[in-house]
């Protein structure tokens, strides 16, 4: 059993329990008055005008190909450094994800990166906040507006970053948001998109409510076909008690990166590139290992120390899939996820202690 743990939960059972009585009180346990608010106040915390939530950022992003009509013959450019959700999206549904190479400074698709492969194909492009940072966004936002190309920012693990004083959320076309446990606000599963476009929250009211519209005598008005990807309420309540101190959790992670920082870089660590203007919830706190350092050998001697790590994130062209169906490779993100590491980072985590810990490693060889 590892003593120090990657992450742990920002929220206790106590801060839920009354909630969660009325919830079984009222035998309310979908589409109530958690589910409502906690959608309202996303819309203010992001600053975005309509928020619709869903069962996981997967099917957020889903989603979102659907509204934009996304399918065979068309490409999808994401950025190479992820998760596979941001790809396999685009796979599903019959798409060519194209993959985009990262920064090795913010380990996110740059303009540069981008530009050479928009095509007369390309029907969208999924840029990815890597690990929270939005690092670039507003740049890519730029070019796809210039180009006519509507832009879902991958902010599945940024809630609570921003960037020139704009909150994930409140930047792109659409936005897709993760309420996984390894985010900073979690409720097990759930996720949300948020956009500005009126048009679109309305085709998503109706998709997302079987396809309702109103009522038809005592019945419902099934205008539309739709899906089911709705958050429960008791999931709803954890989310809202998470997002009224969620300033204050990413405040304290950029203090404890800061420690760490302090720590390493004079080890030769690197990391995660953070650009001007933006604020970084830190989601997962990684740093590029110093040169001629295995990666892979220091998260199993950290290991053996009772120290729990990972490597930074994947770089998606290179997993055993997407090299066998498309055999594309991006230099730098492949690079990342060979030399990346993600370390412990939560309220009360000994940074002392994981850092002495890593420097033993690098003693021993
Ligand atoms: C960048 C990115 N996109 C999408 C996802 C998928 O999120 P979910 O687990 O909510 O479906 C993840 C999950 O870690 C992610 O990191």
């Amino acid at each position: 059993m590892n003593q120090v743990r990657l992450m742990k939960p920002y929220i206790s059972f106590d801060e839920v329990e009354a909630d969660f009585r009325g919830v079984f009180e009222s035998g309310m346990f979908t589409r109530g008055q958690h589910v409502e608010a906690f959608r309202k106040e996303l819309a203010s915390f992001t600053g975005a005008r309509h928020v619709h939530l869903a069962t996981s950022a997967t099917t957020a992003l889903w989603v979102c190909l659907k509204l934009l009509e996304v399918g065979p013959g068309d490409e999808v450019v994401v950025s190479d450094f992820s998760f596979p959700a941001t790809a396999n999206v685009v796979e599903d549904l019959g798409a060519t994800p194209v993959f985009a190479d990262v920064s090795r400074e913010t380990y996110n698709m740059l303009p540069e990166t981008l530009e050479p492969l928009l095509t007369p194909r390309t029907k969208a492009v999924i840029f990815v906040d890597a690990l929270g940072n939005p690092s670039g966004v507003h740049a890519i936002s730029d070019l796809c507006r210039r180009r006519g190309i509507p832009l879902i920012e991958d902010a599945a693990c940024a809630i609570g970053s921003a960037e020139a004083g704009q909150r994930c959320g409140a930047i792109a076309d659409l936005t897709c948001l993760s309420f996984h446990p390894r985010k900073l606000l979690s409720t097990g599963e759930g996720g949300a998109i948020t956009t500005d476009n009126d048009e679109w929250a309305r085709w998503l009211d109706v998709k997302l409510a079987h396809g309702a519209r109103g009522m038809k005598g005592p019945g419902l008005d099934f205008v539309d076909y739709g899906y089911n990807f709705r958050l429960p309420e008791l999931q709803a309540v954890m989310g809202r008690k998470q997002l009224a101190k969620l300033d204050g959790i990413v405040d304290e992670r950029s203090r404890i990166r800061d420690r760490y920082r302090e720590r390493l870089e004079p080890m030769g660590f690197q990391a995660q590139g953070v650009g001007p203007g933006v604020r970084y919830n830190v989601q997962s706190l990684v740093f590029s290992v110093p040169d001629g350092q295995s990666r892979n050998d220091l998260i199993a001697a950290l290991k053996e120390r009772g120290i729990e790590s990972t490597l930074g994130t994947y770089a998606l062209s290179a997993t055993t899939y997407y090299t066998r169906r498309y055999g594309v490779s991006n230099p730098n993100a492949s690079w990342l996820e060979a030399n990346t590491i993600t370390l412990p980072c939560y309220e009360g985590v000994d940074v002392h202690l994981v850092c002495e810990a890593i420097g033993s490693c690098l003693a021993a060889g």
